[in-house]
């Protein structure tokens, strides 16, 4: 989604500018063309030579000296930018942003752009809390600028407070979700299953599989990428959420099963790729339960099926595109296509365990998806990001074919 981009990053004069350099890395690594513009202040702290080296591109301090490079006037870096991050912000260059002063290249730069703004404020607790600061950031607000809000936490001032600068994953998150917002699925709202659900057999032990939950994730980030909404309902699995999605985290097939009913009313897309136990305990032991030296039985009942449930609590009301995962030892296609049919599912992808790379926890995977009107696409063994979004181009088809169908 980044690559090709032409990102203008603003540097400012705050202890935090140090971080600056881990997003300018993470951008020009993601495919971006990333222009960095610091102000004098910033200079104090991080040396221009560290973005230079990073993005292989001059870094702009002075305005006046701009008129050496022929192709650079004072206000083309804001104008031809996809996208303008000031990162981090100090009080002082919001202050400036919100008033429209233009008095050094960043703040010209930024009253010239047309294009969307992300603003990360970092500064001291009390500086944050200043109704002044408060006023100039929702001024910003108001007019169209995202604001990565900064954590809690310790502050350089040794203080405790908010205004450290927001994670720069989640800067990145936002970043990647404001240049999507042109994407092929601006607008539509995802729901996503993620993971293998646990179900308890006493305090101490779980049944559950091997999914690892990497293609959900990667289905939620591509979403994200493409501009949509996503909503990730996730069992366990020890990955971090795409910074921007509304995590919801479950842990048993009921946890799921409710989360997605409560979560599913405004979904124009359900995608379940969680790998949910079919079976919980009848009784789930309410304490651990003993070796003897004799056969042990557990008594297992079936889970609900949370397409089924889906579609009951959703009484035709709303008939979202539906996609479904079948994971096959044999008969893979016969299989999937079953499955397509009973759960009337729009999409169904389907992986074989016996994939090439195994399925489970790699970073790859290889699947045929099958759609209710008989087509077959192949995809080929490849990342997972790359597997979602081939998933999702079949997922935008059907919202298409569906928007005219309502037509
Ligand atoms: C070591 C040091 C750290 C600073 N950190 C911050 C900060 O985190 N946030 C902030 O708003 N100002 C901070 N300041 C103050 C700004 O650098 C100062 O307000 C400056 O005028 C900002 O200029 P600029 O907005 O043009 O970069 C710091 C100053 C120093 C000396």
């Amino acid at each position: 989604m980044l690559a090709g981009k032409r990102i203008v990053l603003g540097v400012t004069g705050s202890i935090a500018a140090y971080k600056a350099a881990m997003l300018t890395s993470s951008l020009t690594q993601a495919g971006a063309q990333v222009d960095v513009v610091m102000t004098e202040s910033a200079t104090k702290l991080i040396a221009p030579l560290t973005f230079q080296s990073l993005t292989k591109r001059p870094v702009h301090v002075d305005m006046f000296r701009l008129l050496d490079q022929t192709d650079i006037a004072h206000v083309s870096l804001g104008v031809s930018a996809d996208l303008i991050a000031v990162v981090p912000a100090t009080a002082n260059t919001i202050a400036k942003m919100a008033m429209g002063i233009a008095d050094n290249l960043l703040t010209t730069t930024v009253l010239a752009a047309r294009c969307p703004i992300v603003v990360a404020p970092a500064m001291d607790a009390e500086m944050y809390e200043n109704p002044a600061t408060q006023e100039n950031v929702a001024k910003l607000r108001d007019r169209g600028a995202v604001v990565v809000e900064p954590g809690y936490g310790r502050l350089a001032s040794g203080l405790v407070g908010r205004g450290r600068l927001a994670d720069v994953e989640e800067i990145l998150g936002r970043i990647r979700w404001v240049v999507g917002q042109k994407g092929d699925l601006a607008g539509a709202s995802l729901l996503i299953t993620a993971g293998g659900t646990q179900e308890p057999l006493d305090p101490v032990r779980i049944i559950t599989n091997r999914s690892s939950g990497k293609m959900g994730y990667s289905l939620a980030e591509a979403a994200l990428d493409r501009g949509a909404r996503v909503t990730l309902v996730s069992a366990p699995t020890g990955l971090k959420p795409p910074p921007g999605v509304e995590y919801v985290p479950v842990v048993t097939a009921e946890d799921m099963c409710e989360a997605v009913l409560a979560k599913q009313t405004h979904a124009d897309v359900l995608i379940m790729a969680a790998a949910v136990s079919d079976y919980r305990m009848d009784q789930v032991a309410t304490q651990k339960i003993k070796r003897k030296d004799r056969e042990l039985q557990l008594a297992l009942v079936p889970n609900p099926d949370i397409l089924v449930e889906s579609m009951k609590a959703l009484r035709g009301a709303r008939n979202p595109v539906r996609v479904g995962f079948a994971l096959e030892s044999q008969k893979l296609e016969e299989g999937a296509r079953d499955k397509l049919a009973r759960k009337k599912l729009d999409l169904i992808v389907a992986n074989s365990v016996s994939a090439a790379g195994g399925v489970f926890g790699s970073d790859q995977n290889e699947v045929v998806m099958f759609d209710a009107s008989g087509g077959r696409t192949d995809v080929p063994q490849a990342p997972k990001i790359q597997v979602a979004h081939r998933i999702l181009d079949r997922v935008v088809e059907l919202l298409s074919r569906r928007g005219c169908e309502q037509v």
